[in-house]
Protein backbone atom coordinates (compact mmCIF):
# COMPACT_ATOMS: atom_id res chain seq x y z
CA UNK A 1 0.00 0.00 0.00
CA UNK A 2 1.69 3.42 -0.88
CA UNK A 3 1.08 6.28 0.71
CA UNK A 4 -1.66 9.13 0.19
CA UNK A 5 0.05 12.46 -0.45
CA UNK A 6 -2.07 14.48 1.14
CA UNK A 7 -3.56 12.54 4.29
CA UNK A 8 0.33 11.74 5.15
CA UNK A 9 2.31 13.08 7.91
CA UNK A 10 5.54 10.84 8.78
CA UNK A 11 6.29 10.46 12.29
CA UNK A 12 9.98 9.73 12.56
CA UNK A 13 10.84 9.41 16.41
CA UNK A 14 14.79 10.32 18.34
CA UNK A 15 14.93 9.80 21.85
CA UNK A 16 17.79 11.71 23.18
CA UNK A 17 19.23 9.98 26.66
CA UNK A 18 22.94 10.71 28.51
CA UNK A 19 22.84 7.87 30.56
CA UNK A 20 26.75 8.49 31.22
CA UNK A 21 27.09 11.79 31.55
CA UNK A 22 28.59 13.94 34.41
CA UNK A 23 26.39 16.87 34.78
CA UNK A 24 28.65 19.21 36.01
CA UNK A 25 25.78 22.37 36.20
CA UNK A 26 22.54 22.10 36.05
CA UNK A 27 22.36 23.57 32.74
CA UNK A 28 23.86 21.29 29.73
CA UNK A 29 23.32 21.91 26.11
CA UNK A 30 23.87 19.21 23.78
CA UNK A 31 23.72 19.82 19.91
CA UNK A 32 22.48 17.47 17.54
CA UNK A 33 21.35 16.56 14.40
CA UNK A 34 18.30 14.30 13.33
CA UNK A 35 18.65 13.04 9.35
CA UNK A 36 15.53 12.09 7.61
CA UNK A 37 16.01 9.57 5.44
CA UNK A 38 12.25 9.84 3.64
CA UNK A 39 13.55 7.41 0.81
CA UNK A 40 11.60 4.72 1.66
CA UNK A 41 8.75 4.11 4.09
CA UNK A 42 8.87 1.68 6.72
CA UNK A 43 5.37 0.95 7.39
CA UNK A 44 2.43 2.25 6.60
CA UNK A 45 -0.86 2.92 8.85
CA UNK A 46 -4.80 3.46 8.44
CA UNK A 47 -6.41 7.31 9.47
CA UNK A 48 -7.78 5.73 11.95
CA UNK A 49 -5.00 4.18 13.38
CA UNK A 50 -5.14 6.18 16.81
CA UNK A 51 -6.45 3.33 19.40
CA UNK A 52 -6.91 2.96 22.87
CA UNK A 53 -7.58 -0.23 25.04
CA UNK A 54 -10.97 -0.76 28.06
CA UNK A 55 -9.91 -3.24 30.23
CA UNK A 56 -11.74 -5.26 32.27
CA UNK A 57 -9.61 -5.27 36.02
CA UNK A 58 -11.40 -4.50 38.99
CA UNK A 59 -10.84 -2.00 41.43
CA UNK A 60 -8.94 -4.92 43.86
CA UNK A 61 -6.35 -5.41 40.79
CA UNK A 62 -2.70 -4.00 42.32
CA UNK A 63 1.00 -4.04 41.16
CA UNK A 64 3.40 -2.88 43.05
CA UNK A 65 1.18 -1.83 45.92
CA UNK A 66 -0.48 0.17 43.58
CA UNK A 67 -3.76 -0.06 42.65
CA UNK A 68 -3.99 1.84 39.95
CA UNK A 69 -6.92 0.87 38.06
CA UNK A 70 -9.93 2.18 40.16
CA UNK A 71 -12.76 2.49 37.95
CA UNK A 72 -11.73 2.25 34.77
CA UNK A 73 -13.19 -0.75 33.49
CA UNK A 74 -15.07 -1.45 30.88
CA UNK A 75 -17.49 -2.86 33.79
CA UNK A 76 -17.72 0.03 35.88
CA UNK A 77 -16.09 3.46 34.36
CA UNK A 78 -18.43 6.25 34.08
CA UNK A 79 -19.51 6.68 30.45
CA UNK A 80 -21.55 9.86 31.43
CA UNK A 81 -18.07 11.54 31.98
CA UNK A 82 -18.44 14.99 29.28
CA UNK A 83 -14.66 14.89 29.94
CA UNK A 84 -14.14 11.56 28.37
CA UNK A 85 -16.84 11.92 25.89
CA UNK A 86 -15.41 14.77 24.78
CA UNK A 87 -11.52 13.52 24.78
CA UNK A 88 -12.97 10.90 22.53
CA UNK A 89 -14.85 12.83 20.02
CA UNK A 90 -11.61 14.51 19.26
CA UNK A 91 -9.68 11.23 18.17
CA UNK A 92 -12.80 10.25 15.77
CA UNK A 93 -12.81 7.94 14.94
CA UNK A 94 -11.20 6.31 17.99
CA UNK A 95 -10.75 2.74 18.03
CA UNK A 96 -11.21 1.25 20.87
CA UNK A 97 -9.77 -2.03 22.07
CA UNK A 98 -12.28 -3.62 24.41
CA UNK A 99 -9.49 -6.49 26.31
CA UNK A 100 -7.14 -7.14 28.26
CA UNK A 101 -6.28 -10.16 30.53
CA UNK A 102 -9.41 -11.00 32.30
CA UNK A 103 -11.49 -11.18 28.63
CA UNK A 104 -10.71 -14.95 28.51
CA UNK A 105 -12.61 -15.06 31.79
CA UNK A 106 -15.06 -13.25 30.78
CA UNK A 107 -18.80 -14.66 29.96
CA UNK A 108 -21.82 -12.88 28.02
CA UNK A 109 -25.56 -12.43 29.73
CA UNK A 110 -27.16 -13.76 26.42
CA UNK A 111 -30.18 -16.03 26.48
CA UNK A 112 -28.70 -19.40 26.42
CA UNK A 113 -25.98 -18.20 29.40
CA UNK A 114 -27.43 -20.38 32.09
CA UNK A 115 -24.87 -19.04 34.79
CA UNK A 116 -25.81 -16.11 36.90
CA UNK A 117 -23.92 -13.00 35.64
CA UNK A 118 -21.38 -12.21 38.00
CA UNK A 119 -18.17 -10.23 38.90
CA UNK A 120 -14.76 -10.60 38.88
CA UNK A 121 -13.91 -12.11 42.45
CA UNK A 122 -10.44 -12.05 43.44
CA UNK A 123 -9.33 -15.70 44.53
CA UNK A 124 -5.58 -16.43 43.92
CA UNK A 125 -5.36 -19.61 43.29
CA UNK A 126 -6.95 -18.79 40.38
CA UNK A 127 -5.40 -18.27 36.59
CA UNK A 128 -5.08 -14.60 35.88
CA UNK A 129 -6.38 -14.15 40.08
CA UNK A 130 -9.67 -13.86 39.25
CA UNK A 131 -12.74 -16.33 39.04
CA UNK A 132 -14.50 -15.44 35.78
CA UNK A 133 -16.90 -12.61 35.23
CA UNK A 134 -19.94 -11.74 33.54
CA UNK A 135 -20.85 -8.64 30.85
CA UNK A 136 -24.69 -8.17 31.94
CA UNK A 137 -25.99 -6.98 28.25
CA UNK A 138 -27.65 -4.08 30.23
CA UNK A 139 -24.33 -2.65 30.66
CA UNK A 140 -23.08 -3.94 26.84
CA UNK A 141 -26.34 -1.57 25.72
CA UNK A 142 -24.82 1.47 28.32
CA UNK A 143 -21.29 0.50 25.85
CA UNK A 144 -22.83 0.51 22.78
CA UNK A 145 -24.45 3.79 23.49
CA UNK A 146 -21.49 5.37 24.42
CA UNK A 147 -19.34 4.14 21.56
CA UNK A 148 -21.95 4.98 18.90
CA UNK A 149 -22.43 8.85 20.07
CA UNK A 150 -18.78 9.18 20.65
CA UNK A 151 -17.95 8.17 17.12
CA UNK A 152 -15.47 5.03 18.55
CA UNK A 153 -14.79 1.93 16.59
CA UNK A 154 -14.86 -0.98 18.74
CA UNK A 155 -12.39 -3.96 18.22
CA UNK A 156 -14.15 -6.67 20.74
CA UNK A 157 -11.51 -9.26 22.38
CA UNK A 158 -13.44 -12.53 22.97
CA UNK A 159 -12.99 -15.42 25.81
CA UNK A 160 -10.57 -17.39 23.60
CA UNK A 161 -10.51 -19.98 26.80
CA UNK A 162 -13.60 -20.91 26.60
CA UNK A 163 -14.42 -24.49 27.25
CA UNK A 164 -9.99 -25.76 27.08
CA UNK A 165 -8.57 -26.90 30.09
CA UNK A 166 -5.35 -25.93 31.50
CA UNK A 167 -2.93 -28.80 31.57
CA UNK A 168 -0.04 -28.75 34.23
CA UNK A 169 2.67 -27.48 31.62
CA UNK A 170 0.59 -24.34 31.50
CA UNK A 171 -0.92 -25.20 28.16
CA UNK A 172 -4.60 -24.71 27.39
CA UNK A 173 -5.84 -27.37 25.36
CA UNK A 174 -8.80 -28.61 23.99
CA UNK A 175 -10.94 -26.53 21.05
CA UNK A 176 -12.37 -23.18 21.51
CA UNK A 177 -16.00 -23.68 23.02
CA UNK A 178 -17.58 -20.79 21.16
CA UNK A 179 -21.72 -21.08 22.01
CA UNK A 180 -21.52 -17.94 24.37
CA UNK A 181 -19.36 -15.90 21.62
CA UNK A 182 -21.48 -16.76 18.94
CA UNK A 183 -24.86 -15.35 20.73
CA UNK A 184 -23.36 -12.49 21.86
CA UNK A 185 -22.59 -11.32 18.12
CA UNK A 186 -25.72 -12.74 17.17
CA UNK A 187 -27.15 -10.90 19.88
CA UNK A 188 -24.95 -7.36 18.77
CA UNK A 189 -25.89 -7.90 14.86
CA UNK A 190 -30.22 -8.48 16.34
CA UNK A 191 -30.22 -5.18 18.12
CA UNK A 192 -28.38 -3.32 15.25
CA UNK A 193 -25.01 -2.86 17.16
CA UNK A 194 -21.61 -2.13 15.27
CA UNK A 195 -18.55 -3.45 16.16
CA UNK A 196 -16.05 -3.12 13.44
CA UNK A 197 -13.89 -6.35 14.42
CA UNK A 198 -13.66 -9.53 17.09
CA UNK A 199 -10.67 -10.32 17.76
CA UNK A 200 -10.15 -14.05 19.49
CA UNK A 201 -7.82 -14.13 22.97
CA UNK A 202 -5.01 -12.23 25.01
CA UNK A 203 -1.83 -12.88 24.92
CA UNK A 204 -2.51 -16.88 24.57
CA UNK A 205 0.13 -16.92 21.49
CA UNK A 206 4.14 -18.09 21.83
CA UNK A 207 4.87 -18.78 25.57
CA UNK A 208 1.15 -16.72 26.23
CA UNK A 209 1.41 -14.86 29.47
CA UNK A 210 -0.52 -17.54 32.54
CA UNK A 211 -1.23 -19.74 29.81
CA UNK A 212 -0.75 -20.41 26.13
CA UNK A 213 -2.79 -22.32 22.83
CA UNK A 214 -0.87 -24.10 20.56
CA UNK A 215 -1.32 -22.57 16.93
CA UNK A 216 -2.58 -25.01 15.24
CA UNK A 217 -5.31 -25.39 17.77
CA UNK A 218 -5.52 -21.63 17.51
CA UNK A 219 -6.17 -21.40 13.67
CA UNK A 220 -8.93 -24.59 13.98
CA UNK A 221 -11.02 -21.36 16.05
CA UNK A 222 -9.98 -18.45 14.23
CA UNK A 223 -11.58 -20.66 11.36
CA UNK A 224 -14.34 -21.14 13.54
CA UNK A 225 -14.45 -17.55 14.29
CA UNK A 226 -14.86 -16.37 10.37
CA UNK A 227 -16.91 -18.89 9.85
CA UNK A 228 -19.59 -17.37 13.10
CA UNK A 229 -18.89 -14.16 11.54
CA UNK A 230 -19.69 -15.07 8.16
CA UNK A 231 -22.69 -17.16 9.18
CA UNK A 232 -23.94 -14.06 11.51
CA UNK A 233 -23.74 -11.12 9.40
CA UNK A 234 -24.37 -13.08 5.87
CA UNK A 235 -27.62 -10.56 5.16
CA UNK A 236 -25.82 -7.02 5.14
CA UNK A 237 -24.77 -4.82 7.83
CA UNK A 238 -20.81 -4.40 7.13
CA UNK A 239 -18.81 -7.08 8.33
CA UNK A 240 -16.31 -6.87 11.04
CA UNK A 241 -13.03 -8.01 11.28
CA UNK A 242 -11.42 -11.04 12.35
CA UNK A 243 -8.23 -10.66 14.21
CA UNK A 244 -6.00 -12.09 16.27
CA UNK A 245 -3.96 -13.37 17.87
CA UNK A 246 -3.70 -10.36 20.16
CA UNK A 247 -0.06 -11.58 22.25
CA UNK A 248 3.64 -11.50 21.63
CA UNK A 249 5.15 -11.88 18.66
CA UNK A 250 6.91 -15.59 18.72
CA UNK A 251 8.02 -16.36 14.77
CA UNK A 252 7.79 -20.13 15.03
CA UNK A 253 4.10 -19.83 16.49
CA UNK A 254 2.93 -16.85 14.48
CA UNK A 255 4.71 -18.67 11.27
CA UNK A 256 2.13 -21.50 11.92
CA UNK A 257 -0.93 -19.64 13.12
CA UNK A 258 -0.54 -17.48 9.72
CA UNK A 259 -0.66 -20.60 7.23
CA UNK A 260 -3.06 -22.41 9.33
CA UNK A 261 -5.73 -19.79 9.50
CA UNK A 262 -5.27 -18.88 5.92
CA UNK A 263 -7.49 -16.18 4.89
CA UNK A 264 -10.09 -16.23 7.86
CA UNK A 265 -8.18 -13.47 9.35
CA UNK A 266 -8.22 -9.77 8.19
CA UNK A 267 -5.59 -8.74 10.45
CA UNK A 268 -2.80 -9.98 12.88
CA UNK A 269 -2.42 -8.29 16.15
CA UNK A 270 0.54 -8.41 18.35
CA UNK A 271 1.42 -6.65 21.74
CA UNK A 272 4.53 -4.41 22.13
CA UNK A 273 5.30 -2.87 25.35
CA UNK A 274 8.83 -1.13 24.61
CA UNK A 275 9.00 2.04 23.53
CA UNK A 276 10.00 2.12 19.73
CA UNK A 277 9.96 4.19 16.45
CA UNK A 278 6.44 4.97 15.73
CA UNK A 279 5.35 6.12 12.22
CA UNK A 280 1.46 7.97 11.70
CA UNK A 281 -0.49 9.21 9.57
CA UNK A 282 -3.10 12.41 10.06
CA UNK A 283 -4.88 14.50 7.68
CA UNK A 284 -2.24 16.97 6.92
CA UNK A 285 0.63 17.35 4.12
CA UNK A 286 4.31 17.72 5.23
CA UNK A 287 6.17 15.51 7.69
CA UNK A 288 6.30 15.17 11.28
CA UNK A 289 9.56 14.70 13.72
CA UNK A 290 9.02 13.38 17.21
CA UNK A 291 11.68 14.15 19.46
CA UNK A 292 11.79 13.10 22.98
CA UNK A 293 14.73 14.36 26.08
CA UNK A 294 14.59 12.20 28.57
CA UNK A 295 17.31 13.94 30.69
CA UNK A 296 16.18 16.45 33.23
CA UNK A 297 19.46 18.97 32.91
CA UNK A 298 19.76 18.85 29.05
CA UNK A 299 18.81 20.50 26.37
CA UNK A 300 19.12 19.24 22.98
CA UNK A 301 19.75 21.75 20.10
CA UNK A 302 18.95 19.85 17.06
CA UNK A 303 18.81 20.50 13.16
CA UNK A 304 17.24 18.29 10.38
CA UNK A 305 18.81 17.31 7.67
CA UNK A 306 16.61 16.07 4.94
CA UNK A 307 18.93 13.10 3.21
CA UNK A 308 18.65 12.46 -0.36
CA UNK A 309 15.44 13.78 -2.57
CA UNK A 310 12.95 15.75 -1.10
CA UNK A 311 10.50 18.72 -2.31
CA UNK A 312 9.88 21.39 -1.14
CA UNK A 313 6.88 22.90 -1.45
CA UNK A 314 6.00 26.48 -1.87
CA UNK A 315 4.03 28.25 0.48
CA UNK A 316 2.69 31.35 -2.08
CA UNK A 317 2.60 29.74 -5.20
CA UNK A 318 2.09 26.15 -4.20
CA UNK A 319 5.19 25.23 -6.80
CA UNK A 320 6.42 21.88 -6.12
CA UNK A 321 10.23 22.12 -6.68
CA UNK A 322 12.42 18.98 -6.23
CA UNK A 323 15.86 19.40 -5.32
CA UNK A 324 18.68 16.37 -3.95
CA UNK A 325 20.08 17.01 -1.53
CA UNK A 326 22.49 15.51 0.97
CA UNK A 327 23.11 18.96 2.42
CA UNK A 328 21.05 20.88 5.65
CA UNK A 329 17.23 21.50 4.76
CA UNK A 330 18.17 25.44 3.93
CA UNK A 331 14.85 27.69 3.84
CA UNK A 332 14.24 30.60 1.52
CA UNK A 333 13.44 32.32 4.86
CA UNK A 334 9.32 31.89 3.97
CA UNK A 335 8.78 28.77 5.64
CA UNK A 336 7.83 28.26 9.01
CA UNK A 337 7.45 25.09 10.71
CA UNK A 338 4.91 24.18 13.51
CA UNK A 339 6.07 22.91 16.93
CA UNK A 340 4.34 21.32 19.86
CA UNK A 341 6.45 21.26 23.24
CA UNK A 342 5.12 19.16 25.81
CA UNK A 343 6.37 19.40 28.98
CA UNK A 344 5.18 18.54 32.74
CA UNK A 345 3.87 21.44 35.29
CA UNK A 346 6.81 22.75 37.56
CA UNK A 347 9.04 19.93 36.08
CA UNK A 348 7.32 17.11 37.98
CA UNK A 349 6.93 14.30 35.50
CA UNK A 350 4.16 12.68 38.40
CA UNK A 351 2.11 15.97 37.44
CA UNK A 352 -1.39 15.39 36.09
CA UNK A 353 -1.06 18.58 33.99
CA UNK A 354 0.42 18.54 30.91
CA UNK A 355 2.11 22.16 29.32
CA UNK A 356 1.96 22.75 25.67
CA UNK A 357 4.02 25.66 24.69
CA UNK A 358 4.13 26.45 28.52
CA UNK A 359 0.19 26.53 28.60
CA UNK A 360 -1.38 24.31 30.86
CA UNK A 361 -3.54 22.18 28.77
CA UNK A 362 -6.93 22.24 30.65
CA UNK A 363 -10.59 21.57 30.07
CA UNK A 364 -12.62 24.79 30.27
CA UNK A 365 -16.24 24.80 32.54
CA UNK A 366 -17.94 22.71 30.37
CA UNK A 367 -15.26 20.11 29.60
CA UNK A 368 -14.08 21.30 26.41
CA UNK A 369 -10.96 19.63 24.95
CA UNK A 370 -8.53 23.14 24.12
CA UNK A 371 -7.54 23.30 21.65
CA UNK A 372 -4.25 21.89 20.59
CA UNK A 373 -2.24 25.15 19.13
CA UNK A 374 1.40 25.08 17.40
CA UNK A 375 3.85 27.97 17.96
CA UNK A 376 5.19 28.64 14.57
CA UNK A 377 8.95 28.72 13.95
CA UNK A 378 11.58 30.41 11.54
CA UNK A 379 12.38 26.93 9.45
CA UNK A 380 15.95 28.14 9.66
CA UNK A 381 16.21 27.83 13.15
CA UNK A 382 17.47 24.98 15.17
CA UNK A 383 14.74 23.11 17.34
CA UNK A 384 15.23 23.46 20.89
CA UNK A 385 14.08 20.26 23.01
CA UNK A 386 14.02 20.76 26.65
CA UNK A 387 14.89 18.77 29.51
CA UNK A 388 11.93 15.57 29.95
CA UNK A 389 10.02 17.26 27.10
CA UNK A 390 8.48 15.71 24.24
CA UNK A 391 8.47 18.03 20.93
CA UNK A 392 6.11 17.39 17.73
CA UNK A 393 7.74 19.41 14.71
CA UNK A 394 5.46 19.00 12.12
CA UNK A 395 7.43 20.51 8.59
CA UNK A 396 4.47 21.02 6.10
CA UNK A 397 6.18 22.27 3.04
CA UNK A 398 8.71 19.19 3.34
CA UNK A 399 7.31 15.98 1.09
CA UNK A 400 10.00 13.26 1.07
CA UNK A 401 9.86 10.11 -1.88
CA UNK A 402 8.46 7.73 0.55
CA UNK A 403 5.36 9.76 0.94
CA UNK A 404 5.01 11.20 -2.24
C1 LIG B 1 -25.99 8.36 32.76
O1 LIG B 1 -26.91 9.14 32.02
C2 LIG B 1 -28.11 8.44 31.71
C3 LIG B 1 -28.94 9.29 30.77
O2 LIG B 1 -28.65 10.63 30.90
C4 LIG B 1 -28.84 8.09 33.01
O3 LIG B 1 -30.00 7.38 32.71
C5 LIG B 1 -27.92 7.24 33.86
O4 LIG B 1 -28.51 6.99 35.09
C6 LIG B 1 -26.58 7.93 34.09
N1 LIG B 1 -25.69 6.99 34.75
C7 LIG B 1 -24.92 7.34 35.76
C8 LIG B 1 -24.05 6.26 36.30
O5 LIG B 1 -24.91 8.46 36.20
C1 LIG C 1 -10.30 -20.16 45.17
O1 LIG C 1 -10.28 -21.16 44.18
C2 LIG C 1 -9.91 -22.44 44.66
C3 LIG C 1 -9.75 -23.32 43.43
O2 LIG C 1 -10.93 -23.36 42.66
C4 LIG C 1 -10.98 -22.92 45.62
O3 LIG C 1 -10.62 -24.16 46.12
C5 LIG C 1 -11.10 -21.91 46.75
O4 LIG C 1 -12.16 -22.27 47.60
C6 LIG C 1 -11.35 -20.52 46.22
N1 LIG C 1 -11.25 -19.57 47.30
C7 LIG C 1 -12.23 -18.76 47.62
C8 LIG C 1 -11.97 -17.80 48.71
O5 LIG C 1 -13.30 -18.76 47.01
C1 LIG D 1 -32.56 -3.25 13.31
O1 LIG D 1 -32.65 -2.67 12.01
C2 LIG D 1 -33.67 -3.28 11.19
C3 LIG D 1 -33.56 -2.71 9.80
O2 LIG D 1 -33.34 -1.33 9.83
C4 LIG D 1 -35.02 -3.03 11.85
O3 LIG D 1 -36.04 -3.66 11.07
C5 LIG D 1 -35.03 -3.63 13.25
O4 LIG D 1 -36.25 -3.31 13.91
C6 LIG D 1 -33.87 -3.09 14.06
N1 LIG D 1 -33.80 -3.81 15.32
C7 LIG D 1 -33.65 -3.22 16.47
C8 LIG D 1 -33.64 -4.10 17.67
O5 LIG D 1 -33.50 -1.99 16.58
C1 LIG E 1 -11.96 -10.03 5.72
O1 LIG E 1 -11.72 -11.35 5.28
C2 LIG E 1 -12.82 -11.95 4.62
C3 LIG E 1 -12.46 -13.40 4.35
O2 LIG E 1 -11.24 -13.51 3.69
C4 LIG E 1 -13.11 -11.18 3.35
O3 LIG E 1 -14.25 -11.73 2.71
C5 LIG E 1 -13.40 -9.73 3.70
O4 LIG E 1 -13.58 -8.96 2.54
C6 LIG E 1 -12.25 -9.15 4.52
N1 LIG E 1 -12.59 -7.81 4.96
C7 LIG E 1 -11.89 -6.73 4.62
C8 LIG E 1 -12.36 -5.41 5.12
O5 LIG E 1 -10.88 -6.81 3.95
C1 LIG F 1 18.31 15.05 37.64
O1 LIG F 1 18.15 13.68 37.95
C2 LIG F 1 19.15 13.19 38.82
C3 LIG F 1 18.98 11.68 38.90
O2 LIG F 1 17.66 11.35 39.19
C4 LIG F 1 19.04 13.91 40.15
O3 LIG F 1 20.02 13.45 41.03
C5 LIG F 1 19.18 15.41 39.94
O4 LIG F 1 18.95 16.10 41.14
C6 LIG F 1 18.19 15.89 38.89
N1 LIG F 1 18.50 17.29 38.58
C7 LIG F 1 17.56 18.22 38.42
C8 LIG F 1 18.01 19.59 38.06
O5 LIG F 1 16.34 17.98 38.55
C1 LIG G 1 22.62 10.26 3.10
O1 LIG G 1 22.27 9.08 2.41
C2 LIG G 1 23.30 8.55 1.61
C3 LIG G 1 22.74 7.40 0.80
O2 LIG G 1 21.83 6.63 1.55
C4 LIG G 1 24.48 8.15 2.50
O3 LIG G 1 25.54 7.62 1.72
C5 LIG G 1 24.95 9.38 3.25
O4 LIG G 1 25.97 9.03 4.16
C6 LIG G 1 23.81 10.02 4.02
N1 LIG G 1 24.24 11.28 4.60
C7 LIG G 1 24.23 11.52 5.89
C8 LIG G 1 24.69 12.87 6.29
O5 LIG G 1 23.83 10.69 6.70
C1 LIG H 1 14.02 33.31 8.99
O1 LIG H 1 15.38 33.37 9.35
C2 LIG H 1 16.21 33.85 8.27
C3 LIG H 1 17.64 33.69 8.70
O2 LIG H 1 17.85 34.21 10.00
C4 LIG H 1 15.81 35.28 7.96
O3 LIG H 1 16.58 35.78 6.88
C5 LIG H 1 14.34 35.33 7.58
O4 LIG H 1 13.91 36.66 7.40
C6 LIG H 1 13.48 34.69 8.69
N1 LIG H 1 12.11 34.57 8.20
C7 LIG H 1 11.06 34.94 8.93
C8 LIG H 1 9.72 34.73 8.29
O5 LIG H 1 11.17 35.38 10.05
Amino acid sequence: MGCRQLSMIVLFLWVFQFPDKTVVSSAVEEKGTVFVYGRAAVGTVDEDFICATLDWWPPQKCDYGTCAWDHASILNLDLNNTIFQNAIREFAPLKIRIGGTLQDLVIYETPDQKQPCLPFTQNTSLLFGYTQGCLPMRRWNQLNDFFSKTGAKVIFGLNALSGRSIQSNGEAVGAWDYTNAESFIRYIVQNNHTVDGWELGNELCGSGVGTRVAASQYATDTIALRNIVNRVYKDGSPMPLVIGPGGFFDAAWFTEYLNKAENSLNATTRHIYNLGPGKVLIMQKGITVLLMNLDNTTTVVANVELNNTYKLRHRKTSQKIARTSQMPWVSDGETQREEYHLTAKDGNLHSQTMLLNGHALQVNSIGDIPPLEPIHVNSTDPITIAPYSIVFVHMPNVVVPACA
